[in-house]
């Protein structure tokens, strides 16, 4: 393991970056931008049914996709990775003339690995970082080329890339060597999915395993919708459960997704950051939750993860939280899935607190990581009680 940056790693977008999309606004039609994410932000979040949108055969599209949703990408895929990083405490041992191998399927304009090129210098990675970044728009990876250009002196110094133009359906083909330290799929799995009905994720994922190297860890990110998440974390279910991967996250044990049994809920991450100005001025007529990042991951790993911490007890008293924590009449309730992969209720009699203090639990975000020092198992089905608000200690956010 290499010595790491444990300070909290910060995941906006570097201004460099925003003014590299914000440039192209000089000369096209702001309305016409405007009117090309508005329809992109539809076919992103509302359900698949009519299959899925294509930014990247305009260029207007790619201005589009490059100033709202690269920043956002690029902020999603960062939270899973700090945690990975600082939580669990993964970047796998390289020698100093090794190179960390990123490939990044379905890359478009390369928000995913760009962003973990970033991340892992934040992380203390000195090594160069090659990026084999894969898609079947050759428009997209070319401004994906310009971007790494243009910030090839700071963001993106000691890095190289190699686009391909491919169809992905099949992928990978001849890759049978173990090459690559990390590979990132964002947003994309789920196009692979509605473009062919015999398209099967599990297959797919499995068929990446030759090419990861030891310690190596496969990045999947997804829409927060309830169908594209539950599919997601079926696939890692049955990868896991077949002893293909190791389950790195988003939960704490390496089992199957305790709410897949039910059909209400979803496990999926929310959370909030700093949207850069040009997004928010985008953002003015469109009227999108822009400060609120919603998103379903996994993370697979070739080794099995560390223990969360070796003195805690499998059980509910370390958590993932897969809930708001919500205001009740005198009580504060959430839920989470513990380090036994089981989902539990828990419960804070708010009598006593002040209303800051309320008010600022209520701020922690789905997919916080808790840990809670003392629990009363109360009531049938059984809930778990905090005594105090001291007990309640975060791990990770
Ligand atoms: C929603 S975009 C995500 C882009 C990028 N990964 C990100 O997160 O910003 C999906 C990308 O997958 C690519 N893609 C979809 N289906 C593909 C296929 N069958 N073969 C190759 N690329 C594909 C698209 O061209 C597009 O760039």
């Amino acid at each position: 393991m290499q010595a790491l940056n444990l300070k909290p790693m910060p995941i906006t977008l570097p201004p460099e970056v925003e003014v590299f999309w914000a440039n192209f606004l000089k000369t096209a039609d702001f309305e016409k931008v405007e009117s090309t994410i508005q329809v992109l932000s539809d076919g992103f979040t509302k359900e698949r049914s009519q299959g899925f949108v294509d930014y990247t055969d305009t260029q207007i599209g790619q201005l589009a996709y490059g100033l709202f949703f690269f920043p956002r990408t690029w902020a999603m895929c960062r939270f899973p990775l700090n945690e990975i990083i600082q939580f669990r405490r993964w970047l796998p041992a390289l020698d100093a003339k090794t190179p960390f191998q990123i490939l990044d399927l379905g890359c478009g304009t390369g928000a995913a690995s760009l962003s973990a090129a970033h991340g892992l210098r934040q992380a203390g990675l000195s090594n160069q970082i090659e990026i084999h970044a894969v898609d079947h728009s050759r428009g997209a990876l070319k401004q994906m080329e310009a971007l790494l250009e243009a910030g090839s002196n700071q963001h993106f110094a000691n890095c190289s890339l190699k686009t391909e133009v491919r169809e992905l359906l099949n992928f990978p083909p001849q890759l049978k060597q173990a090459h690559y330290h990390l590979i990132l799929c964002s947003f994309a799995l789920n196009e692979l999915s509605a473009s062919q009905r015999e398209f099967d994720p599990v297959k797919w994922l499995a068929n990446l395993k030759p090419s990861l190297r030891e310690g190596g860890l496969v990045l999947v990110i997804e829409p927060a919708l309830r169908a594209t998440a539950r599919q997601l974390q079926a696939t890692a279910d049955h990868l896991i459960h077949e002893n293909t991967y190791h389950n790195w996250g988003p939960y704490l044990h390496d089992g199957p997704c305790p709410m897949l049994k039910g059909e209400r809920f979803w496990n999926h991450e929310c959370r909030r950051w700093t949207p850069p100005n040009s997004l928010e001025l985008l953002n003015r007529k469109l009227w999108r939750s822009v400060s609120e990042l919603k998103f379903s991951y996994t993370a697979l790993g070739l080794n099995s993860a560390p223990a969360v911490h070796p003195s805690f007890p499998k059980g509910p008293q370390t958590c993932r939280l897969t809930s708001p924590i919500s205001q009740k009449k005198g009580f504060l309730l959430w839920s989470g899935v513990g380090t036994d992969g089981a989902v539990h209720v828990y419960e804070l009699q708010t009598r006593g607190m002040k209303k800051a203090e309320i008010k600022n639990l209520g701020k922690i975000e789905r997919g916080t990581l808790l840990n809670f020092s003392a629990l009363q198992a109360i009531g049938d089905p059984p809930r778990q009680r905090l005594p105090d608000a001291n007990t309640l200690k975060i791990l990770h956010q």
